[in-house]
């Protein structure tokens, strides 16, 4: 491949992924659109500005004219689309965004793609389509869809759109579905960098209900190694798990950190719970390691240990980023859960 069209870039996963290709493929180019919104930070990827091998186009994925006229620059041998509202309880404080971004945004690059006979596209989507699990278990890419939370259904719906038109138009298209990932430029809304930047200023973190909900955790890197194997060898119309193998209670992954940290257990608040908030998440990612040869290779410690001397490293980052918008949705979103504690 010569030259990709990303979008999302300068979100976490998606910058993640630009200069992951940018380091280890010195053949390609790469056009990133991002509409640039309050996750969407140029920052994440000051340090590639410069390579003639990377083009920054500002702008919405709604936009059609503007999408076709980015696709229309072409030749592209790839479409990866990371761009979406991600963070299931903004879905919940209003769902409008994801509704627009997620599906109306997906349908808008599915059609350009398909005007401009783009030969590879790739939907990263997330396990949370899947619904919950209970105790036992793990999805495979069979499990049914199930989402339950306005997130997870509107990526589910995007899935749907991109299995409609491979089916029905042939649409070269391959889907990834990957459990919760970690590692350095995550907004600090999610769970990890906002407990590891709470506790790095001696605030409290909010565990939603008991701290027993299970994630899977995986280091945003293998994603990204995972989402360049599905670009490169992925077969048409075909979904591929990803996940760390690292299921985790809330509770014991707040505790954890307090540890590694070195803070005290009296800065937990356990807080009202997320609404609809899915038990179990646990990923079944042997077909990847079977047909595209991936395994996730951080373990969980040493990405753990590695992410939280980042966000040390990146005060000043994170110091940025939570100010003025950050702070109205802070008080929103958990003012009345810590008062109440
Ligand atoms: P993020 O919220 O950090 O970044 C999203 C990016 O998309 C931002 O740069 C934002 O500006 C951009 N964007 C949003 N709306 C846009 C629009 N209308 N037009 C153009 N750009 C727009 O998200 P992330 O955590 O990096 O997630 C990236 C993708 O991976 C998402 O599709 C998400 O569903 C999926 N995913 C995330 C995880 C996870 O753990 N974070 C796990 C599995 C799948
Ligand atoms: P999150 O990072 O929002 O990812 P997702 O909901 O997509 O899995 O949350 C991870 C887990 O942490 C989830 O079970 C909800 C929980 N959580 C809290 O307990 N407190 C918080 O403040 C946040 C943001 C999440």
């Amino acid at each position: 491949m010569q030259r990709i069209m990303v979008t999302g870039g300068c979100g976490f996963i998606g910058s993640n992924f630009v200069r992951h290709l940018l380091a280890t493929d010195p053949g390609l180019s790469i056009v990133n659109v991002d509409k640039l919104t309050y996750a969407g930070n140029p920052e994440n990827l000051a340090d590639i500005e410069s390579d003639e091998r990377y083009a920054f186009r500002q702008g919405d994925i709604c936009d059609r004219d503007f999408i076709d006229g980015v696709l229309g620059d072409g030749p592209f041998d790839a479409v990866v689309h990371f761009a979406a509202e991600s963070h299931v309880d903004r879905s919940i404080l209003d769902s409008g965004p994801f509704v627009q971004t997620n599906i109306v945004g997906t349908q808008v690059l599915l059609d350009a793609a398909r005007k401009h006979e783009i030969p590879r596209y790739v939907q990263v989507s997330t396990d949370e389509v899947y619904g919950s699990l209970g105790t036992e278990g793990a999805f495979t890419e069979e499990t049914p869809l199930a989402p339950n939370s306005p997130y997870s259904a509107s990526k589910a719906s995007a899935d749907m759109l991109v299995r409609g038109y491979h089916y029905t138009f042939g649409f070269p298209a391959v889907i990834t579905r990957c459990s919760n990932n970690y590692g350095p430029f995550q907004f600090p809304e999610k769970l990890l960098p906002l407990f590891i930047s709470n506790l790095m200023g001696d605030q409290p973190v909010p565990v939603y209900g008991k701290g027993e909900n299970v994630r899977d955790w995986i280091h945003v890197l293998d994603h990204c190694r995972g989402i360049e194997a599905a670009m490169r060898n992925g077969k048409e119309g075909e979904v591929y798990n990803f996940g760390g193998r690292c299921e985790l209670q809330n509770i014991e992954l707040t505790k954890l950190l307090l540890k590694l940290l070195d803070k005290p257990e009296s800065l937990i608040r356990y807080v009202q719970d997320r609404p609809g908030h899915d038990l179990r998440y646990a990923i079944d990612c042997s077909k990847a390691e079977r047909e595209l040869g991936w395994a996730p290779q951080i373990g969980f410690e040493t990405g753990l240990g590695e992410t939280i001397q980042w966000y040390q490293q990146h005060a000043d980052w994170v110091a940025r980023i939570k100010s003025g918008e950050y702070t109205r949705y802070y008080d929103q979103q958990y003012g009345d859960r810590l008062d109440r504690s």
